[in-house]
Formats: structure tokens, sequence, C-alpha cells
């Protein structure tokens, strides 16, 4: 495994921040895991980069960065309904659902176009359009870096949450994970109902369902929905949807007739995060090169040259604001690199 010094990441976060790296290097093998303790750079400290589209770089990283290239999509078992993929954590999540949607296997089609990496997909569960990774996700392989071995976790034992797993709990940080095992389905269950999917399949004159329509439709409703980080720097949503007990939820509502909410099965509404933010006033706000974008104000965005420490500050003042007006804590979903 190859080591460099001072290494540029302006091209590997989406959100297109200038931050150097002070050790860096391509983990293409999981076996290089082994001897990684035996590398001057480990003292350092190891961060594990994927596709770089749910962090923000406020500076230099001093950590050892290993970038995660480890690819291969493998079909390793199938029944009659069934077929087991696993790919490697390299691979780019949506080249792989590409690949699931080519060879008609079921279950990540709504999950089309999601930035990064197979690796990362499990960390915060990744979700859009009513399907979450976990819904499909049999077994994650990572080397824990405690143990100095590779180890298994079973779907229930990644603790999968709502942008949440146990790699952002108790394995935070220990875990370099390798390749992820899904179950897809060969008879498809079509999901449709979430958001406007079905409005656009009629735009496309869909008559007929397949797992190729719903990505298309998902594609398309992303593309227009979403700024593309290659245009215009960001990490998705920055922040996740709260979720209050039904009664704040209830009794805000009183206030705010127009307020949106998804009631849950645990006793609590899931209110849009970018609805409150709408309502502080922020969409579209722009300052030099930072701000919130025009039509999607969940999402923070680089304009050009915005620093990292830009856009965290202005975080801390959107979550302020939200607390103040609506007293409700945001919780950010993107990751905020600091200096230790
Ligand atoms: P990175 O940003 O590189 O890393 C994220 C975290 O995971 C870091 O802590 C990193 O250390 C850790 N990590 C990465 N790989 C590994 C590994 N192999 N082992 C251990 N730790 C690892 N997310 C959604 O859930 N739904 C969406 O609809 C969605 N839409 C998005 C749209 C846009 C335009 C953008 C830019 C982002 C969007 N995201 C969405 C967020 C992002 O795509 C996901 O969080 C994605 O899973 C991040 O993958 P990554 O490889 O880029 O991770
Ligand atoms: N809304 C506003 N103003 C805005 C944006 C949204 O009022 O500027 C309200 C509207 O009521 C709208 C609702 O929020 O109906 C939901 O908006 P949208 O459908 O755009 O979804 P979201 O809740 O903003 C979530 C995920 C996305 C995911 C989409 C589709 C989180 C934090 N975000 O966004 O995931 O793609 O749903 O399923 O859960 C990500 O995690 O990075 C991400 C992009």
């Amino acid at each position: 495994m190859q080591t460099l010094a001072h290494v540029s990441l302006l091209s590997c976060n989406t959100f297109g921040m200038e931050a150097y790296a002070a050790h860096y290097s391509e983990l293409h093998r999981e076996e290089e895991l082994l001897s990684l303790k035996d590398n001057p750079a480990y003292s350092s400290g190891l961060f594990i980069l994927g596709g770089g589209s749910n962090i923000l770089l406020t500076a230099d990283v001093p950590q050892w960065i290993l970038h995660n290239k480890i690819g291969g999509i493998e079909r390793i078992k199938e029944d009659d309904s069934h077929v087991w993929i696993r790919a490697g954590a390299g691979e780019v999540w949506h080249r792989f659902v590409l690949y699931c949607v080519e060879q008609g296997y079921a279950g990540v089609e709504n999950l089309s176009l999601i930035p990064g990496t197979v690796g990362a997909a499990p960390i915060q569960n990744i979700g859009a359009y009513g399907v979450e990774v976990k819904d499909v996700l049999e077994q994650v392989r990572f080397f824990d870096l405690e143990q100095q071995a590779f180890r298994s976790f079973t779907q229930a034992e990644c603790r999968f949450g709502y942008r949440d797993s146990i790699f952002k709990g108790a394995m935070k940080g220990k875990a370099v994970i390798t390749s992820v095992t899904f179950r897809l389905d060969k008879v498809p269950v079509f999901h449709t109902s979430y958001g406007n999917i079905r409005q656009e399949l009629e735009a496309m004159g869909i008559t007929e369902l397949s797992i190729k329509h719903i990505s298309d439709a998902v594609i398309r409703i992303r593309s227009a929905k979403l700024p593309d980080p290659k245009k215009i720097g960001n990490a998705g949503s920055f922040f996740k949807n709260p979720e209050v007990p039904d009664a704040v939820y209830l009794s805000l509502k009183e206030q705010y007739a127009s307020l949106p909410g998804y009631p849950l099965d645990n006793g609590k509404t899931k209110i849009p995060a970018g609805w409150l933010i709408e309502q502080c006033g922020w969409k579209g706000y722009r300052e030099g090169d930072y701000g919130v974008h025009k039509d999607q104000a969940l999402v923070l965005v680089n304009y050009g040259k915005a620093s990292g420490a830009d856009i965290a500050a202005l975080s801390v003042r959107i979550m302020d604001s939200v607390k103040q007006r609506f007293g409700i804590q945001l919780e950010r979903e993107v990751q905020i690199i600091q200096p230790a």
C-alpha cells in the first residue's frame, strides 16, 4: 500500500472543500488492513473515506486518510425467490444499484442516485423514497481495528435506525467496512407510495411497472430536486428530520396550521427540517459563496470558494433559529471534520 504525504482532498468530497490529508493511501484489498499497524502513519489515527458525500472538511486532516477502493460485485447464492449479492465497500453505490436493476434484482431501485460508496451505506442506513438500506441488507463485513481481526454483523447486530447504526455509535471509528451482502428479491415488491413517484411515473407515461421504471423515476425526481455536487458543492440533507413526541407536534400544529408531519409508530411524529428552516427565512440565503439552496432548505451549499468553517458556522445559526422559533433541536446528518 502506497502512503502519500500532504494530499489534496478537493476531488474527494462533494462539498468541494480544499483541504489536505497529512497521510493518504488507497485501500484496494482487505488483506492490506492486516498490516496497517506497521505503517508509521498509523500513529496519526485513521479516517476512512468513501465518496466524501456526507462530510464537511473544515481544515487539513491530520489523520491518515484511508480511501476505500475495495471493488467487486458478486452473486454468492440464490433460491427461488431471492438472490444474495456481495459488493466491495469501495464500489460506487449508484453503480451497484444500476447493476441490480439491470440484472432484475429488486430492492434497491428506490435508492438510485444516492452518492457515495457501498461501504458507507450502512453507516447512516441510507434512505430515500420509502426504502432504507436496512430493508435489503443481510450482513456487513468489517475489520475491527481494536481486535485487529475481520468480523461480520448481521442486519440485527447493525442496530439500524433512521440515519443511524452501530457504526455511528459503539463502533464509531473502530470498524473499516470491507464488503456488504444484500438479499434482493427476484419478484419485485414495488414501493411507489412515497412522495411523487406515482406522479412521475405517470408523467413518464408508464403503465406497467418495473424496477427500471422506478429507478428512472427516482433519478428524474432527484435530479430535479437536489443540486448536482459537480455543479454546486453540497452533501445532501445537512440535518436529519427531527422526530418529536406526538403531543409536541400537535401543539405546534395548533400554532402553525401548515406544519407537515409524518406519524411514526413509536408515539412520535417526524417533521421535515426543510419546512422548519424555510419558515425561519433561510431558504435561498446566500452570503459570499455559501448558503442554503434556493429549492431545498435542508441542503447547505458551496457556490465555489466557501470554507468549511463558514458552512459549519451557518449550520449553527440555522439550528439556533429553529430552536428559538419552534423549540426543536436539529441534529446534523453531515459529519463535520474538525481539527482535533
Ligand atoms: P463518506 O462521506 O466518505 O463518509 C461518511 C462517513 O462514513 C464517515 O464517517 C466515514 O469515515 C465513514 N465511512 C465511509 N466509508 C466507510 C467504510 N468503508 N468503513 C467505515 N467507515 C466508513 N443520504 C441518504 O441517506 N439519502 C439520500 O437520499 C441522500 N442523498 C444525497 C444527495 C446528495 C446530492 C449528496 C451529496 C448526499 C446525499 N446523501 C444521502 C448522503 C450520502 O450520499 C450518504 O451518506 C452516503 O452513504 C455517504 O457515502 P460516502 O461513501 O460518500 O461516505
Ligand atoms: N420542505 C419545505 N421546504 C423545503 C424543503 C422541504 O417545506 O425547502 C418540506 C415539504 O413539506 C416537503 C417535505 O419537506 O414535502 C419533504 O421534502 P423532501 O421530499 O424534499 O424530503 P426531505 O425530508 O427534505 C428526505 C431525506 C433525503 C431523501 C428524501 C427523499 C432526510 C434528512 N432527508 O429529505 O435524504 O432523499 O427525503 O426520501 O431524511 C440525505 O439524507 O442526504 C437526503 C437527501
